[in-house]
């Protein structure tokens, strides 16, 4: 299993494209309850970057990152996470890149309630055969705040000591991207900005490259870019975003979506 992992991932100094999309599409289901999810999306997240993905609900956003993340399989298109192109890989292989390139946080936390924090985190890590890189852990756990409590149990902790623990988790395999789906969905303000600011050090510090689908233009603002969706459709894109700046684009984009369907 161990000689079978792929490298660990290093950046090239010349940050490239973590992971991108081309001309993506995602049908759900058939005849009477078909449902285009993605509708041609094409984008690209560079490396060392914090993306945000936001539009209504509905309009795509969990689709996008399931899809670029190796979860779920496009209707047409392709995805590519540094140089590899998903659709070439047989299920093995898209097994092992999902492990050893890809990190995952879930709005759910998603933790396995009888392991401890530090067996929750290094778990990605155990089921590849692969021995942590001690220092590693040790500065992705003390970075998310959890030296302390490592040997807790998921119930022994609050909701964003859990988020942070999928945080670590998602970060130790060195992955090329982490995608996190709502990942404050479920946390109070204070313990979400924890855990917002928490990714956005693991960009700025540590180099990783962050993909978060967020409804909240706050959780937007910690981000160097947003990307926005709706009907399945790629339709804006804003760097160096404010909680303000995005909360007028929102207004104006879910107007135009009005008009759109009116
Ligand atoms: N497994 C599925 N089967 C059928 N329809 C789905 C499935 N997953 C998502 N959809 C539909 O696809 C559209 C996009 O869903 P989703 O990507 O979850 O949106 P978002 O995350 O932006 O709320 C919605 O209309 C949703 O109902
Ligand atoms: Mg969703």
């Amino acid at each position: 299993m161990t000689a079978d992992a792929l490298a660990p991932y290093v950046p090239r100094p010349t940050p490239g494209i973590a992971a991108a999309t081309t001309d993506l599409s995602k049908v759900h289901g058939r005849g009477d309850t078909r449902v285009v999810a993605l509708d041609r999306v094409s984008v690209a997240f560079r490396e060392g970057e914090f993306t945000a993905i936001m539009g209504p609900s509905g309009c795509g956003k969990s689709t996008l990152l399931h899809c670029a993340a190796g979860l779920d399989t496009p209707t047409s298109g392709s995805v590519r996470v540094g140089t590899t192109e998903l659709g070439t890989l047989d299920d093995r292989r898209l097994t092992q890149l999902r492990r050893d390139r890809i990190g995952f946080v879930f709005q759910a936390f998603n933790l396995l309630p009888t392991l401890t924090a530090l067996e929750n985190i290094t778990l990605p890590l155990s089921i590849a055969g692969r021995r942590p890189d001690r220092q590693w852990l040790d500065r992705v756990v003390s970075m998310v705040g959890l030296s302390q409590r490592l040997d807790h149990r998921p119930a022994q902790l609050s909701g964003g000591q859990q988020q942070r623990v999928a945080v670590a988790r998602a970060l130790v395999s060195r992955p090329a991207v982490v995608f996190a789906d709502e990942p404050t969905g479920n946390l109070d303000s204070r313990a979400g900005a924890e855990v917002l600011g928490f990714l956005r050090d693991s960009v700025r510090d540590l180099g990783q490259t962050v993909v978060m689908v967020t409804h909240d233009p706050v959780a937007a603002g910690f981000a160097d870019r947003v990307v926005f969706l709706a009907d399945g459709r790629l339709v804006d894109e804003m760097t160096r975003p404010t909680p303000d700046r995005v909360m007028d684009l929102m207004l104006r984009t879910s107007g135009d979506g009005a008009a759109r369907t009116g």
